[in-house]
């Protein structure tokens, strides 16, 4: 449990920058909600795998050793991200996995080396998308779409054979804390005000 859907939807994002030819050779990858469940699962898979992985995170001043960890390179202020931008910006990334959306998808794209991909699965900022076609018809990126939900059942076993082989168990106990049915309430309060990371296992038997 402590993989989750979240870990599950790290891994499609994973799988769908690999179909899309984005190997550790093409450059960096960016995670974006890096302190989160998505991303921190995105980060060791990437991270295993061989890929020189960026991570985004509003925390970084609590986070950044947290990270280092699961196998980040480099740490970023998500702020640098979260603003209006330009529609094409300086090229940053090979790749992202972008769980945030909004304005953040919007930079992750601008931000993209030519012929790119970005695995979009997330709407932590917001449900839009402020973008411009510029990084399509002039970078050759593609963007990506992740569902986890009604993805076809080929991919979803592909996806968790993939977990059961890529994914270090060592980093997944790192990135998972552990509480009881009670402690939901509150811990759902933490997630809305930004303060949980990683995964949690609620052991719905306490
Ligand atoms: N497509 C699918 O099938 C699928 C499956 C699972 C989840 N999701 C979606 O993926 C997203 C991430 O899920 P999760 O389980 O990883 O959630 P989570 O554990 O709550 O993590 C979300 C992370 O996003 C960042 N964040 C939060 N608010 C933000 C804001 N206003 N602006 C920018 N960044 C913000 C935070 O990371 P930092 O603190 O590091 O900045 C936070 O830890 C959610 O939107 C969820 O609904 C989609």
């Amino acid at each position: 449990m402590a993989i989750g859907t979240a870990g599950y939807t790290a891994m499609l994002a994973v799988m769908a920058l690999q179909r899309l030819d984005v190997t550790p050779a093409s450059g960096d990858v960016l995670v974006t909600g890096a302190a989160g469940g998505v991303g921190s699962v995105a980060i060791a898979l990437l991270a295993g795998l061989g890929y020189r992985v960026i991570a985004s995170t509003g925390r970084r001043e609590t986070e950044s050793g947290y990270l280092s960890g699961l196998g980040a390179a480099e740490i970023i202020d998500r702020a640098e991200l979260s603003a209006p931008g330009r529609p094409l910006a300086k090229e940053r990334w090979a790749g992202a996995v972008d769980s945030v959306g909004s304005h953040t998808l919007a930079n992750v794209l601008a931000g993209t080396r030519y012929d790119g991909t970005v695995a979009a699965c997330g709407l932590a900022q917001g449900m839009d998308l402020p973008a411009s076609v510029a990084p399509f018809i002039l970078r050759g990126i593609t963007l990506a779409g992740i569902d986890s939900v009604m993805c076809p059942a080929r991919r979803r076993a592909e996806a968790w054979a993939r977990l059961a082989k890529d994914l270090d168990l060592t980093t997944l106990d790192a990135m998972t804390g552990h509480a009881v049915l009670a402690d939901v309430p509150t811990l759902g309060d933490a997630i809305l005000r930004g303060e949980v990371r990683g995964r949690i296992v609620v052991d719905v038997n306490r």
